[in-house]
């Protein structure tokens, strides 16, 4: 699959996270407050729910149900009770274009315990 145009940058408020789904496939897109647009999955790993409707805080994303707070650069949870971390997307900036392949993920290097 190819990088599918979400919605416009300028659609996109600051420390906000937008919902979108390509294919079936829940993605929360948030725009961080240095203006860095990131991409990762939209639900929780610890239960389902829409992370886009939690709270951004710096280069973060909490979910509001328990308050597992997912990096927007890596996908991992910063504190429990979510363990387990969200796929992190690429994302392309063409113009006013938001661009994500859900196909394409970054790699997340696995904690060490
Ligand atoms: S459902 Fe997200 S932390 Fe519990």
């Amino acid at each position: 699959m190819s990088a599918t145009r979400v919605c416009s940058l300028s659609e996109l408020e600051q420390d906000a996270a937008k919902r979108v789904v390509i294919d079936g496939t829940p993605i929360a897109v948030v725009k961080d407050s240095n203006g860095d647009v990131h991409a990762i999955g939209d639900t929780c790993t610890h239960g389902d729910i829409s992370l886009s409707d939690g709270f951004v805080e710096g280069d973060t994303l909490e979910c509001w149900a328990h308050g597992s707070a997912f990096s927007l650069v890596t996908g991992r949870p910063l504190n429990l009770p979510a363990y387990e971390p969200v796929p992190v997307y690429e994302v392309t900036i063409e113009g006013d274009d938001v661009l994500i392949d859900p196909a394409v993920t970054k790699a997340v290097t696995p904690d060490i315990h």
